[in-house]
């Protein structure tokens, strides 16, 4: 049984993120979708919120499991006894930042192999930043987050 973990900030999960995750699935055994802490960011979407989000979003994929975790990402690899940490990459300016934390976390933790997945080219520029940046504007984020989370977020946007 081969198990992945995708983590990342998820501020929203975007479609971007849900094909790497479907992907990811059709690779291993076992995906667990981690909603992390990046200590360089300030997210709009509480932990529980954005875990919430991304566990509607992957409903439909029977072996993908959604979970958060405020700890170092390579503990929580070690806790689930995971073969892999799976990365998108969407351009070459992404490698920099991947590939030192790919380091990083092999430096922490020798059994951390990290996977990198190339992004649908037809997501090349969807990021979460963009869609918080529409959304709190009022614009269409159709196409940009799955269909079945646009109205949760529309609405939460639409309240601040
Ligand atoms: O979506 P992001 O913000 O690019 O994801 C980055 C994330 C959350 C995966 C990274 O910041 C992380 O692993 N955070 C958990 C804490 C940790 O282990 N930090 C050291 C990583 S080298």
């Amino acid at each position: 049984m081969k198990t992945a973990v995708c983590p990342g900030s998820f501020d929203p999960i975007t479609t971007g993120h849900l094909d790497i995750i479907t992907r990811a699935a059709g690779l291993f055994d076992r995906v667990i979708v981690l909603i992390s802490v990046n200590a360089a960011k300030k997210t709009s979407f509480t932990l529980e919120e954005r875990a919430d989000l991304a566990r509607k979003a992957v409903a439909h994929l029977p072996n993908v499991e959604v979970d958060f975790f405020s700890g170092l990402l390579v503990d929580y690899v070690e806790k689930q006894s995971a073969d892999a940490i799976v990365r998108g990459l969407r351009a070459m300016s992404d490698f920099e930042y991947e590939f030192q934390m790919a380091l990083a976390n092999k430096k922490l933790n020798p059994r951390a192999e990290t996977v990198f997945l190339s992004t649908a080219a037809e997501n090349m520029y969807v990021s979460s930043s963009l869609v918080r940046q529409i959304a709190s504007f009022g614009g269409s984020i159709s196409g940009l987050v799955p269909e079945c989370i646009e109205d949760a977020i529309r609405t939460r946007f639409a309240q601040e």
